[in-house]
């Protein structure tokens, strides 16, 4: 166990408008050449274009517009030959897929091999080509965080190092206004759920000292989780039915940024660990993932995270926090189940497939998601399976 905290921010703007700060930001730091990572989505809604103006001129500029959603990592394994290493800074523009390919694709071009290599924690290395990141949802947080995530073997893993972290990121909620309603919904639950993970993840007096920064909940994570948790319940719905509410987009985007800092620091826990492993089972987002695993995994923790589910569930009620109408833990959670159906979500894993049979499998793969399962509150034990296979 480590008495010391790690405290680890990159730099960000954050702000309508702050998109404009871009070139700025790159200049400063001597990043002349840049390779932008992005998605076709990306490039037909115009985000694009509006980057390449910023840039035109001053930059020398070439763009991989072909980042897949949820990407596998043979993807971005096939694209380490196309690109030489002369560039000053890689530029992830997008969703969590686009810049976890830009966080991807540093590692390889920088240490080569393929990203098979680097799943064990600790094993980047040594510094990457660095990456700016502009985030286009308000979900993943990736822009503030140490991990890129991808599919190997049928299931999500993830490299995570402190090397990947983004040198800067621009947060700009103009650029999540023209989202339709389902990314915004299936991207804000995960941002949702990092905030509740965060605050909820094992205390770092508990967690033995290991090569990467999740390092248990702390006094850093747990203010900056309780804020971004804040922010987003009182955003998301309103953001998914109105979407061109300026509040709601600008809460979803603080919150989301928020809460990838707050998890990059303390970690997450079991709902994300069983949402990952489902992802690599059945072709469903991550959000929705996350959404059928919700009841297993909050449920599992419960008995040892009473006061914390106390406190989210006084937070739902009210903006400071202190709705004492919240008279139980079970409240947060019934809450977060209600949200899950009242935004069509799957409720369970069996909705998007998976049968009573599939529960040992799932097990399996959730105990090799030793990122997430080292900072869950609740020990994973024998009755597990049981929730599990109830839970499916
Ligand atoms: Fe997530």
């Amino acid at each position: 166990m480590s008495e010391i905290i790690t405290f680890s921010p990159s730099a960000s703007l954050f702000g309508f408008g702050a998109l404009k700060k871009l070139p700025d930001e790159l200049e400063s730091r001597g990043f002349k050449r840049v390779l932008i990572i992005t998605d076709p989505q990306i490039a037909r809604v115009g985000i694009l274009q509006k980057v390449l103006d910023l840039l035109k001129g001053s930059f020398d500029v070439e763009v991989f517009d072909g980042a897949p959603t949820e990407p596998h990592s043979s993807d971005v394994d096939k694209q380490k030959q196309r690109f030489g290493s002369d560039f000053d800074a890689l530029l992830g523009l997008g969703g969590g897929s686009s810049m976890d390919f830009a966080k991807a694709l540093t590692i390889i071009m920088t240490h080569g091999g393929s990203l098979g290599d680097y799943l064990e924690e600790g094993s980047v290395p040594g510094p990457v080509l660095p990456v700016v990141c502009v985030p286009t949802t308000s979900g993943t947080g990736s822009q503030n965080t140490q991990t890129t995530v991808f599919t190997i073997e049928g299931v999500k893993r993830g490299a995570s190092s402190e090397h990947i972290r983004p040198v800067v990121s621009i947060v700009d909620p103009e650029l999540t206004m023209g989202l339709p309603p389902v990314v915004t919904r299936d991207s804000g639950y995960d941002a949702l759920m990092h905030a509740c993970e965060s605050f909820l993840a094992r205390p770092f007096s508990q967690v033995p000292e290991r090569p990467i920064l999740y390092q248990g909940s702390n006094p850093f994570s747990q203010g900056l989780a309780l804020e971004a948790f804040r922010s987003i319940w009182g955003s998301y719905r309103t953001a998914i039915s109105d979407g061109s509410n300026r509040e709601a987009r600008m809460g979803m985007s603080l919150g989301s940024h928020l809460a990838g800092l707050a998890f990059s620091h303390s970690g997450l826990g079991l709902v994300h660990a069983l949402a990952s492993s489902l992802g690599g089972m059945v072709d469903a987002p991550h959000g929705v993932c996350l959404a059928a695993c919700t009841n297993i995994g909050l449920s599992y923790n419960l008995k040892t995270c009473e006061k914390k589910y106390f406190t989210l569930a006084n937070y739902m009620g009210g903006d400071d926090g202190l709705d004492s109408s919240q008279t139980s833990p079970q409240s947060f959670l019934d809450n977060m189940l209600g949200l899950i159906s009242d935004l069509g979500f799957p409720s369970r894993p069996s909705e998007l497939g998976l049968k009573t049979e599939d529960a040992p499998t799932l097990l399996k793969n959730t105990l090799v998601q030793t990122r997430r399962i080292k900072t869950n509150p609740r020990p994973l034990d024998d009755e597990l399976l049981s929730y599990i296979e109830r839970g499916i």
